[in-house]
């Protein structure tokens, strides 16, 4: 199974290292493909925790080359400070792979983002913050600067002057702030130059070359299928791909190359940030899913929204990513509720529907239909195979895998590596 595609098929924040725990140590590349230090992954090192926020989780799985596609956007100060974590705490990082086509987030990129969101008020998207969709506006708007671009002083510095023409007047004369000065953005970039020399490939031509030899890729999915800027509840996205068709142009790998699409899913739903979300709970149940789950973002600290399971958005995520497979993850969170609701189609202005509906508008009005299952009521972290879960558990796992539009792969149980179950053999 050389091209395996790990993604998130709700609002982020699925747990998608447990699935690609459950793939074993027979990984030769880990690739992200989109995003950029807008995502959240802890590792767990010999009892110590980790968080990674731009580096692929799977960075420390042994013999595994870690890659940044060219569909990511980075921010070299982010990057370095999150290798210098693991080397201050003597863990050693293997040599990271950089595309030269991958663009750069400046520090004007994190200063729009942070003033756009000012800006909007009541409206704002609740963005991480990071810079994320001002360095993908300007890749689209053939603005860019990518890293290639670090090499050339002489370009580098055409490439900010040019961006921050326009920018400048829009910082002075909408937002107020103080100008940019393009020499203090240059030097900066300029003093990461030598450490990403040796990093920068052509990560396209490796990655393919590497299929055509049968090694393993796992192409880690960032952010989710909510959250994309074609599929997503826009506005209310990031401003990149994080479907499966993402990871195509991300790394430069056709779609025939695929194997295995799994879609990570909870046994709930969460969200951060604004947005439309059907199953969403502002009650008792909703906060002791956050406490019993530990729904707290990773790389901001938000409290995360936090509702039932909505199987049209499964359904969704099967059907726009190709989904070969789901992987279920923290079912144990579930442990203590005596019905438990799930969302199986919506009510759109008094019609029922259970496929999403066509426009944000009716998305934004979808209310949920439920059906209840009966809760387990008791502690499953310690099952590891299907058969040991209490009956409940199982009708409540195999009710999602029929109405999700996937078969389901396997079921995290807890957060350590062990605490899985494996419902079938790899397709
Ligand atoms: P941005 O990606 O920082 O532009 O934020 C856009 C939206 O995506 C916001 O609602 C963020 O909270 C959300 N978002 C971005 N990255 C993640 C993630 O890794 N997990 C969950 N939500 C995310």
């Amino acid at each position: 199974m050389p091209a395996i595609v790990v993604l998130g098929a709700q609002w982020g924040d699925e747990g998608k290292g447990k699935a690609t725990d459950q793939l074993g140590s027979s990984i030769d590349y880990c690739v992200r493909t989109s995003g950029g230090n807008n995502a959240g992954h802890t590792i767990v090192v010999n009892g110590e925790k980790f968080d990674t926020h731009l580096l692929p989780s799977g960075l420390l799985t042994p013999g595994c080359t870690p890659v940044i596609a060219n569909g990511v956007v980075i921010d070299p100060s982010a990057l370095f400070s999150e290798i210098d974590i693991f080397a201050r705490r003597g863990v050693e990082v293997p040599d990271l792979v950089v595309s030269a086509n991958a663009h750069v987030i400046t520090s004007f990129h994190i200063t729009l983002d942070k003033v756009t969101e000012r800006f909007l008020g009541k409206n704002l998207i609740g963005t991480t913050g990071r810079g994320i969709g001002p360095t993908y506006a300007d890749k689209i708007s053939r603005t860019g600067i990518r890293i290639a671009d670090l090499f050339d002083e002489s370009i580098l510095r055409q490439k900010v002057e040019a961006s921050l023409d326009l920018k400048n007047h829009i910082l002075a004369k909408v937002y107020n702030r103080r100008a940019i000065e393009p020499d203090q953005v240059v030097e900066e970039l300029l003093s990461y130059t030598d450490r990403l020399r040796p990093m920068v490939a052509d990560t396209s031509l490796l990655l393919n070359r590497a299929l055509d030899r049968g090694e393993t890729v796992l192409f880690e999915g960032a952010q989710a299928t909510m959250l994309d800027v074609d599929h997503g509840t826009y506005p209310y996205v990031t401003s990149s791909n994080p479907v499966s068709g993402g990871v195509c142009t991300g790394a430069g790998v056709g779609p025939t190359r695929i194997d295995r699409v799994i879609g990570v899913i909870k046994a709930y739903t969460t969200r951060v940030g604004s947005g439309p979300f059907p199953t969403e709970l502002d009650d008792a149940d909703g906060d002791r899913l956050r406490e019993v789950g530990a729904e707290y973002g990773v790389t901001t600290g938000r409290p995360r929204r936090c509702g039932w399971y909505d199987a049209v958005i499964a359904r969704y995520a099967a059907r726009v990513n190709g989904l070969t497979e789901f992987f279920l993850t923290k079912l144990d969170t579930l442990g203590e509720w005596e019905r438990i609701p799930v969302c199986v189609a919506y009510e759109v202005d008094g019609v029922t529907q259970d496929e999403m509906p066509m426009t944000q508008s009716d998305f934004h009005h979808a209310k949920p239909v439920y059906e209840l299952f009966d809760g387990w009521q008791e502690d499953i972290s310690g099952c590891r195979t299907f058969e040991e879960l209490p009956k409940n558990a199982q009708r409540y796992v195999r009710a999602l895998e029929e109405i999700s539009g996937a078969p389901f792969w396997g079921v995290g149980v807890g957060p350590g590596r062990e605490q899985s179950i494996t419902l079938r053999d790899a397709s």
